[in-house]
């Protein structure tokens, strides 16, 4: 555990910060918009800066559709059937605009808008406007060319750089704990998946834009921040001393931001670990000792496949030196069975490699074939009554693994972050350093605080405690 977070002085001063938050809804706001996010952080980065962009031309944010002048929905293009759940909640939006609110507006956003562009409207044409993911500074212009009625708006560009250059300097958030986008893209095309076509090339933003965004949030409450990336470790920019700074000497840039006193960082990829990261990870105690590095599968085979570019063996050696760097780092990683030519023999590679890694949080996920990308046209598809079997097989060791570390825990004091009061009265729910969620009995005036709580109990998601005095 960080020695900062038992810093009893810091509390209070974050106290303070907390009590002078502003109000965060101007009054002028008539306008209702509702936002929908689908996917991952970086579509729930975005959706919070759409609301910044809408807030200066009078929209407020507002919790269900039904009496919004907007709608926006922000998408995930990732697997088949995240993409098909747009098109049905676009039908219940229809009717709903149909019955109740004539004049409400319809955009989809994010990277179904990118991958289908067009095809959107002609599938749905409730929808006004098609917006892709860097394109989300135009949205004042697209609502007025909508309202001039000058036909269906599409925005689909990629200018990354210009996107960050226009969003507002400041955000609106609730919470006390924020992503942070500080690069956007992918060069890496595994043949499997669609983010590199719909997210753009690689684009890191530069260190200082970062800074003030992060000096911003601490600003407003923020306790903590998670720097976030399609590959965030290969993050690249120019620092304030004109060189380039990879994420190791950004993380240490923001550990210095006063109030900010937790850091995370997602997505990684194990072919951009770099030495520097990795000592970072070691030394930098406002780091939280978690780390998502995703492999998809253990056969090197089907690592190739997927053009992953690196070896089961060299992960294994790249997750040994990060804990010889930091003996407590929990793990967490995403995994893919039933990709093309994936065999028995091959699935029990990745069930042998989280054997021997061990892992305290996962995602897996049945292949899912996507247009456009190498695996779908592969031969060799796998059937999907074996993708489910193995699902099932995978899911249940990775399960085991992350109950047998929450029981690890108990006993331990954890640093917890409060975010909120739990169902109970008296109850509150915050974070464990591995983001485990914890309910724990205290006062709502720790609500935003760091605070010590002794594990005492431990199920498969989460960890009951009692406050540490
Ligand atoms: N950039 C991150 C992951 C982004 S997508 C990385 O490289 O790790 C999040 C996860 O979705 C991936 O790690 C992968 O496990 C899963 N995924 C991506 N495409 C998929 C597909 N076509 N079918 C099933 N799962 C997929
Ligand atoms: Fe997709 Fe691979 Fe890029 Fe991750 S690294 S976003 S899985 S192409
Ligand atoms: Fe989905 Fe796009 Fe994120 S496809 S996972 S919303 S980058």
């Amino acid at each position: 555990m960080s020695p900062r977070d038992k810093s009893a002085s810091r509390d209070v001063e974050q106290a303070a910060i907390i009590a002078a938050k502003p109000d965060v809804t101007p009054a002028q706001n008539t306008k209702k918009v509702f936002i929908k996010t689908y996917g991952c952080q970086m579509n729930v980065y975005d959706s919070e800066r759409m609301a910044d962009v809408l807030s200066p031309i009078g929209y407020a944010p507002v919790d269900a559709p039904d009496d919004a002048d907007l709608v926006i929905l922000n998408t995930c293009h990732i697997r088949e059937k995240a993409a098909e759940k747009v098109y049905s909640e676009l039908g219940r939006i229809r009717q709903h605009k149909e019955k109740n609110k004539p004049n409400m507006k319809v955009a989809v956003a994010g990277c179904v808008a990118q991958a289908e562009g067009a095809e959107i409207q002609r599938r749905a044409p409730v929808v006004d406007m098609v917006l892709g993911p860097q394109t989300y500074h135009k949205l004042p212009e697209m609502i007025a060319k909508v309202h001039r009625n000058t036909g269906d708006v599409l925005e689909t560009e990629f200018d990354t750089i210009e996107k960050f250059d226009q969003l507002p300097k400041t955000r609106n958030v609730k919470g006390f704990s924020a992503f942070l986008t500080v690069q956007e893209g992918c060069d890496k095309f595994c043949t499997f998946c669609v983010v590199p076509y719909t997210r753009g090339a690689e684009v890191s933003r530069p260190v200082q834009q970062i800074v003030d965004e992060a000096r911003d949030l601490a600003r407003q409450g923020v306790r903590e921040i998670t720097l976030i990336g399609q590959n965030v470790n290969a993050y690249m920019a120019e620092g304030p001393d004109g060189s380039d700074w990879g994420l190791g000497q950004l993380i240490r840039h923001v550990a210095l931001i006063g109030g900010i006193d937790r850091i995370r960082f997602t997505t990684s990829h194990p072919r951009d670990m770099d030495d520097d990261l990795i000592r970072v990870i070691g030394t930098e105690p406002k780091l939280m000792p978690y780390l998502h590095l995703p492999i998809q599968a253990g056969s090197n085979k089907i690592l190739r496949a997927m053009n992953r570019d690196h070896t089961y063996a060299e992960y294994k050696a790249l997750i040994a030196k990060i804990r010889a760097a930091r003996p407590e780092i929990a793990l967490s990683g995403d995994f893919i069975v039933g990709f093309p030519g994936e065999t028995e023999l091959d699935f029990e590679e990745t069930m042998k490699c989280v054997e021997e890694i061990g892992y305290a949080s996962s995602f897996s996920f049945k292949y899912s074939v996507r247009p456009g990308t190498p695996g779908a046209s592969m031969l060799r598809q796998v059937d999907e009554d074996v993708k489910q079997d193995r699902l099932v097989r995978l899911q249940e060791l990775l399960y085991a693994q992350q109950e047998a570390h929450n029981k690890s825990l108990i006993g331990k004091t954890l640093s917890v972050l409060v975010e909120g009061t739990g169902r109970k009265g008296g109850q509150l729910f915050g974070r464990s350093p591995y983001l485990t969620g914890t309910h724990f009995d205290g006062p709502e005036e720790l609500v935003g605080q760091i605070v010590d709580v002794k594990i005492e109990e431990a199920g498969r998601n989460s960890l009951v405690g009692v406050l540490a005095v």
